[in-house]
């Protein structure tokens, strides 16, 4: 844990119904690819898959050893360039995404040494966007209706971040 009391471990089998439980949460869903109400049994099969792969890092963010957000870092092919996927608990206090997403950088540039993050935000989705461009991402491109909801085409807007652009937090 760093002076913060903000810490980022290895997500675990026994975080799988909490993890579940923010996920299909409607603050979280509605920003999601898929938006379908998740099963326990759908998802510990997504787990079973995903933790053995190499490319994949699952994460936990803890503040003061208390569990609030998932981080799903996916990198595409050797050369450190990774996908991010984030969300945090419902009843996380305000200001726990900004923590997180400071904490979980530190760990992608430095534990796992990565070149650069990807992140793609659904159009409608003002707070991702805003949460990247304070974590100094940059507005890459706008992938136009790229998403279909069932009822509504929306734009991606995809962000990058290189390892030399980040600035550590003190
Ligand atoms: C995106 C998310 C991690 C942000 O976490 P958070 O705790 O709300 O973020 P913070 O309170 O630290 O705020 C960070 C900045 O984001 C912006 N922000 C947060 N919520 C916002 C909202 N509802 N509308 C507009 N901007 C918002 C603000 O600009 C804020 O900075 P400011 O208060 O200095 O202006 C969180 O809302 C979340 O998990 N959302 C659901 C899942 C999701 O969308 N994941 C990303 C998919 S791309």
């Amino acid at each position: 844990m760093s002076k913060t009391g903000n810490s980022v471990r290895p997500m675990e089998s026994r975080d799988l119904e909490m993890v579940l439980r923010w996920r299909n949460d409607e603050s979280v869903r509605r920003y999601m690819y898929t938006r379908h109400e998740i099963t326990l049994e759908e998802h510990a099969q997504w787990f079973k898959r995903a933790i053995v792969a190499a490319d994949r890092h699952l994460l936990i963010f803890e503040r003061e050893g208390v569990p609030l957000g998932f981080i799903n870092f996916h990198e595409k092919g050797p050369a450190g360039i990774a996908d991010w996927g984030f969300y945090i608990a419902p009843e996380a206090p305000r200001g726990t995404g900004s923590e997180l997403g400071k904490t979980v950088l530190n760990y992608g540039f430095g534990s796992i040494n990565l070149h650069k993050v990807c992140g793609q935000a659904l159009g409608f989705n003002t707070g991702s966007i805003r949460f990247h461009e304070k974590l100094g991402f940059t507005r890459e491109g706008v992938l136009r209706q790229q998403h279909f909801d069932g009822r509504t085409y929306h734009d991606i807007i995809c962000f990058g971040l290189m390892h030399n652009e980040w600035h550590k937090p003190a």
